[in-house]
């Protein structure tokens, strides 16, 4: 049985039993961890399939072995390394840079305060001490009931909202400090409150699994009625209103100027050191090849390099190994640097 507390919905797609929550006084970072079932690997590789590098897919990976397990457990990270013919060390080098990625287990809920400069001018710390206090934890710690896991969150983007507090990363906009107390109350007696916009609340395996790009919902008709679903965006839009009332409209956008007639092709740009045409990433991981003094410092600077070909071995679900098409020459990848690099946007931030 799963010692990690999950909703309904959650249990749908995992189908793994996740109601138990830990008893007052419980240690859930030495609560039984459900292991990865067969289905886990098998959807490992229908994500890899999605992507011409293979190792692209470590990003969504890890949010799946969240979705199972709660956690990046080890076993979590053993697979990953296995089926992208990586080391462990690599799968944890990316699974720790980003503080989406939970390296102990978490409550059904993850409750995530804004505490960065606008919504802690207007109350952040307030409602994170207010929580805080609720729940007898601190910052990445989860109540004893495995209700919810408290975090300080760096800017949420939705700044004309502040102060925000997410929910499994669903925004509850405008909050304070009652009414963010009322929010974790209902959470931790089982209720769903919803969002003030965007998709329904699941919880924090079923948002993993979402993030792993499994869609909980019955049809793509379904989906999108989720994530239409209704929403409070006044403070976003109150500038086009105002605007509109008050008959005002944006300058003309400047036009195009026309290159000079004898304007030739520019030459090519080439960094200190580098070759013309290289991406940042493909200079650094020349400088680390450069850099790399011992024979595994080298091999792991060519392994990690933009340019080196797919790991040999590599199972895909078809059972080829590798992949067709060039490094670096996959299609939308020139100039962007490696692929793990193009998904650090996506998956979270390092906090700072
Ligand atoms: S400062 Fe809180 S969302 Fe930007």
């Amino acid at each position: 049985m799963s010692a990690l507390s999950g909703s309904p919905e959650g249990a749908a797609v995992t189908g793994l039993d996740a109601t138990r929550v830990a008893v007052p006084g419980e240690d859930l970072a030495v609560a039984e961890v459900p292991e990865l079932p067969e289905q886990a690997r098998a959807e490992a590789r229908q994500i890899m399939a999605r992507y011409p590098r293979a190792r692209s897919a470590l990003l969504p990976m890890l949010h799946l072995v969240q979705s199972y397990q709660g956690y990046v457990t080890p076993e979590g990270i053993a697979l990953c390394a296995e089926e992208l013919g990586i080391t462990k060390a690599e799968v944890g080098a990316v699974a720790t840079f980003y503080t989406m990625y939970k390296r102990r287990p978490t409550g059904r809920h993850i409750v995530s305060v804004c505490t960065n400069t606008l919504c802690a001018a207007l109350g952040g710390e307030r409602i994170f001490h207010a929580l805080s206090e609720d729940l007898g934890v601190r910052h990445d710690e989860t109540a004893a009931d495995g209700s919810v896991t408290l975090e300080h969150a760096e800017c949420l983007a939705a700044c004309d909202y502040a102060p925000v507090v997410t929910v499994d990363y669903e925004f509850y906009d405008q909050q304070d400090v009652k009414s963010a107390r009322l929010l974790v109350a209902a959470l931790r007696r089982g209720e769903k409150p919803h969002p003030t916009r965007g998709a329904p609340l699941t919880d924090f395996r079923g948002i993993s699994r979402q993030l792993a790009g499994f869609s909980q919902h019955a049809d793509d008709a379904a989906a999108r009625a989720a994530v239409d679903a209704p929403g409070e965006y006044g403070p976003t839009v109150i500038g086009v209103h105002l605007a509109d009332e008050r008959g005002e409209s944006a300058p003309p956008l400047p036009a195009a100027q026309k290159p000079a007639p004898d304007a030739g092709v520019p030459a090519a740009t080439v960094h200190p050191g580098g070759e013309a045409g290289q991406s940042p990433g493909q200079e650094a991981a020349d400088a680390r090849e450069a850099a790399a003094d011992t024979p595994a410092e080298k091999a792991g600077a060519a392994r990690s390099h933009p340019d080196s070909p797919e790991p040999a071995g590599r199972r895909t679900p078809d059972g080829a190994t590798g992949t067709d098409t060039p490094a670096g020459q996959e299609p939308g990848t020139q100039g962007q640097g490696s692929p793990v690099e193009q998904g650090k946007g996506k998956s979270g931030k390092r906090k700072a």
